[in-house]
Formats: C-alpha cells, structure tokens, sequence
C-alpha cells in the first residue's frame, strides 16, 4: 500500500476527534445571539487564567494582541527598551515595535533555546523597560532576574504542570496550531495583579469608561484598542481546553518514542517533565541531510527558527546571538500532535532509526 505523507500539524483530525461537541457549542453561540462578551467568554476567562496559575484572565484577539496589550498596560512608550530572546516567533520582538519600543535581542542558553539570563543582564541599559521571556517549545524559561517587569509569552505552553509563573503578566496565543487552540485567531492575558488585568480590559476595548458609552480615556498613557476574543472561538477554544490534558499526555507520549528513536549524533531537548510539548525538536549537525531522509519517507519537518530574531531585517541592526544561530542551524522539528496514529509513531521512529548520514 503507498505511503501517506505525516503531516506536522492535522487540524481537520483534530475536528473530527471533538467535531459534536464544538459544532454544538457554537450553534449555541450564534442561536443566544451573545456574539461578542458573555458568559462563554466568561468562562474561558476564568479556565484560561487557572491554566495560567493566575488570578485574572482576559480573552483577546490573539497572542500578537496580548503582548501589546501587556506592553500597554505597563505604560511602555516610544524610545523605552524591551529585552527578548533571540529565539522566538517574530511577534514576540514585532509587538514591542507596534507600541513605538525598541527590542534589544538578548541570546539564549548554549544548549536551551530559551533566554540566557546572564546575556539578559547584561542588556540591561537606563531605557530597558521590560523583558519578555519566553517559554519556548513549551520549555520553562529560567527567571532571568531583572530588575524590570517581565511579562512571559506563553504563546506556546499551554498544558504546564504546574504553570510556571514567571513575572508580571502571561501573554498566551490559541492560533489553530498551538496544543491549545481556537478555530482562528485568539489568545490570553492573564495577571494576579487586579489593577494590570483592570488596564487591560479597558486597553482592550478603546479605553472606554465602563458605564459611559462614548467616553475614552488613555491607560497608562495610551489609547486603546479593539482586542476582544469572539464568542464563537471562545465556544470552540472551551471544548478544546476539555481535551488539553490527552493532547499534552499523547504528546509526551509521542516525544518519548522519538526519544528512544533517535539516531546517533542526534539529540533531543532537555525537557521537564511537568512541560508540554509544543514541538518535538532534536538538534543534529547534519540536519539538512535528516531533514531530506525524512521528506523522502513522506515525514514532514520544518524548522523552528531558520534565523534568530537578531537578523530579522525588520528590526533595527542587534548584536550577534551566536548560540542562536547554532540553535537554527542544526534544530529540526518532527510531527509530534495527538492526532497522531500508533503506526505513523513508528513509522517516524523507523525512518529516524535507519538514518545513515
Ligand atoms: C512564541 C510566540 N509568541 C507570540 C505568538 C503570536 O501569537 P498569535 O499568532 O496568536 O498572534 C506566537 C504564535 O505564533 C508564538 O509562537
């Protein structure tokens, strides 16, 4: 029988798996006529927050939007600096350019891809605002110990056990490919600190003074927005939370196999075990060479980053982040979803195992 290709994220599986009840949600939704706010935004709220091992939550548009609001909300202005870490999706540096900031690109860790708190403070100059640490792959970031707020991006942690809490906001993104995801955009802020999570909710609706239609006003210095999680992804986001812990167990499941399946001179990441598993990476110097071996057995690979945030071009000129540029050198990610068969594990464990460089 001919071989189908593995694919590194199946979202039409997953819809099958949870196609009754999320289909039921949000008929329920667009039925009540309660399409923005409500009570199943509410309830995400309040479920998006615990996830986060936080006392406030507020749903907004995505993971983009609640770093800038986060931003926002501590009263970061044009010309302040913002450290982030030279490995992550782009918005992580490209909000801190939205809110008129400058990000200072800080290396990683040699052998984690995951801010290095040394390189951290030593970025530290008289117009760093904030630093943004992110968890990586699901990877908890060491507390870089900053004398400035930290808002974590937890864009790609979902699933902690127990949540790991570092700083003064969590900034979390439920774009479709997450392990915990919407049908669309949508993300999180969450906060234990009443007064940030109060600034942002307003920040996130033009800065409207609640009991007062058409009167604004400026939150720490700035003008709103329109950042609100819909209804509908919030129906949808409220059966997926339900289905988080299998995702997160089959993943780790999954990662084990790869573990075990790993060819020689490759290595795998040195995870926690309370950590989810947002992409199963290994680090190999002929990656190039095992990505190819896998595409010809039809095993999808990609690679997460192919360069640090440090040569973007859309950011202004950074130092070198040479650990960085190792870490995308040589990373590579495989397929590693619950939707995921027993049989597509080893046939990836195979093609791993019989990789002659
Ligand atoms: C680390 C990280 N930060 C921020 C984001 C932005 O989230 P979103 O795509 O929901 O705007 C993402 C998502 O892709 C991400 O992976």
């Amino acid at each position: 029988m001919a071989l189908t290709p593995i694919p590194m994220v199946d979202l039409a599986a997953r819809h099958l798996r949870l196609a009754a009840a999320t289909e039921a949600a949000v008929l329920a939704v667009l039925r009540s006529g309660q399409w923005v706010g409500g009570p199943v935004v509410q309830a995400v709220e309040v479920r998006g927050a615990a996830l986060f091992g936080r006392a406030h939550g507020l749903g907004v548009n995505s993971g983009t939007d609640a770093l800038i609001l986060a931003l926002l909300a501590l009263g970061v202005q044009p010309g302040d600096e913002v450290l982030v870490p030279a490995l992550s999706f782009f918005a992580t540096a490209g909000a801190v350019v939205r809110v008129g900031a400058c990000p200072v690109v800080v290396d990683v860790l040699p052998d984690r891809p995951l801010m290095a708190p040394q390189a951290a403070q030593a970025a530290m100059g008289p117009r760093t605002r904030a630093a943004i640490p992110v968890h990586l792959f699901g990877m908890r970031c060491p507390d870089p110990q900053l004398p400035v707020p930290l808002i974590e991006d937890a864009a790609q942690a979902a699933g902690w056990a127990p949540p790991a809490r570092l700083g003064v906001i969590t900034a979390a993104s439920f774009y479709p490919t997450k392990t915990l995801s919407a049908a669309g955009d949508a993300g999180l802020v969450a906060t234990d600190d009443p007064q940030l999570a109060q600034s942002m909710r307003l920040l996130a609706n033009h800065g409207g003074v609640p009991g007062q239609p058409h009167l604004h006003q400026r939150v720490a210095g700035h003008v709103g927005l329109n950042s609100r999680l819909d209804a509908v992804q919030a129906a949808v986001l409220g059966v997926h939370m339900g289905d988080l812990p299998r995702r997160v167990a089959r993943r780790r499941a999954i990662a084990a196999a790869y573990d075990q399946a790993l060819p020689a001179g490759c290595t795998a990441l040195d995870r926690h075990s309370g950590d989810p598993i947002h992409h199963y990476i290994l680090r190999s110097p002929r990656r190039d060479r095992l990505g190819a071996w896998l595409a010809e057995r039809l095993v999808s690979t990609a690679v997460y980053y192919p360069r640090p945030l440090s040569a973007q071009p859309a950011l202004q000129p950074q130092a070198p982040c040479p650990n960085a540029q190792r870490w995308c050198d040589e990373s590579l990610s495989i397929p590693c979803h619950a939707e995921l068969s027993d049989e597509q594990v080893e046939r990836v464990c195979s093609a791993l195992q019989e990789f002659r460089p």
